[in-house]
């Protein structure tokens, strides 16, 4: 094997990816194993992260991140299953139904949004890094975050919980230093998590809604540069870069994989 390629391999690592079942997860969970990372993938939807556990060749088992004792099982769990735990993707996340003007937003919506995409990236960050520290080996936390997070479009609830996931990712990357362990965030920009090809954009202008947050959105989207969604598995690859030896001296980034998206 040539130096470059054992810098990105992850042999003899295992990694744990929540939401691993479907989307951007998914596409994560397999760019890991093919590094060589052992995966546990977990997720609300036991049956299609199982699915994805044997694509892969890694395990699987449901977790509900928003429950802090589960996550604390889970995470232990991982380490007794597989053998350790030196990577975790806090991938987890809702937007769908959550959006829309300020007043439309309820205090479920609002809850509801911020203890998966928030609460759930903190506890699963806390359960990781003590088992990380105790092993004393180092380690990685990645944490998926947004371009809007410092591009807000999608609405208020989801751009505010993607903000604070990478301010989290830079207040722990200052703290983990120390034990070795890289903490960032990956910043996906418009992924297409459905089947089929990545749809291409740009030519004819979108169809107006009328909702500015939509239509903002849809505006950026049709002159995303590249010209085209991004499939999952471009973000496993950035994952990859963050999670073996290429970025051992990268901690507290907050890395936009969005097709030029924030140039705009
Ligand atoms: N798709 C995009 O264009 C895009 C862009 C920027 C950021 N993101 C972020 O990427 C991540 C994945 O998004 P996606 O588009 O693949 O979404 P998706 O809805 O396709 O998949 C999300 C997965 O997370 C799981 N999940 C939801 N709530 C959970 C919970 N409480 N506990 C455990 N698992 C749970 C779901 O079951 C699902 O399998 C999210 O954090 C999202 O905010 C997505």
């Amino acid at each position: 094997m040539n130096k470059a390629a054992e810098w990105i391999d992850l042999t003899g690592k295992v990694a744990h990816v929540t939401g691993g079942a479907r989307g951007i997860g998914r596409g994560i969970s397999r760019a890991l194993a093919m590094a060589g990372a052992k995966v546990m993938v977990s997720d609300l939807r036991l049956e299609d992260a199982q699915a994805v556990a044997t694509e892969i060749g890694g395990q699987a088992m449901a977790l509900d991140v928003t429950d802090r004792a589960a996550v604390d099982t889970a995470m232990a769990a991982t380490k007794s299953r597989l053998g350790g735990l030196d990577i975790l993707v806090n991938n987890a996340g809702v937007y769908i139904g959550y959006g829309g003007p300020v007043r439309s937003i309820t205090d479920e919506m609002w809850k509801t949004l911020w203890s998966v995409n928030v609460d759930g990236v903190f506890y699963c960050c806390r359960a990781a890094a003590s088992i990380m520290i105790d092993q004393g080996k180092g380690g990685r936390i990645i944490n998926v975050s947004s371009t809007q997070a410092v591009s807000p479009g999608v609405g208020v609830t989801y751009d505010g919980s993607k903000a604070a996931v990478m301010q989290i990712t830079k207040a722990l990357a200052l703290e983990l230093a120390q034990y070795g362990i890289n903490v960032n965030a990956l910043a996906p920009g418009p992924t297409w998590v459905r089947e089929g090809v990545p749809p291409k954009t740009g030519g004819q202008p979108p169809n107006r809604s009328g909702d500015p947050l939509a239509d903002t959105v849809a505006d950026r989207i049709a002159r995303l540069p590249v010209g085209h969604w991004a499939d999952p598995m471009e973000q496993g690859k950035a994952v990859v870069f963050l999670a073996s030896s290429m970025s051992d001296f990268v901690t507290g980034i907050y890395l936009p994989v969005d097709g030029g998206w924030l140039t705009l």
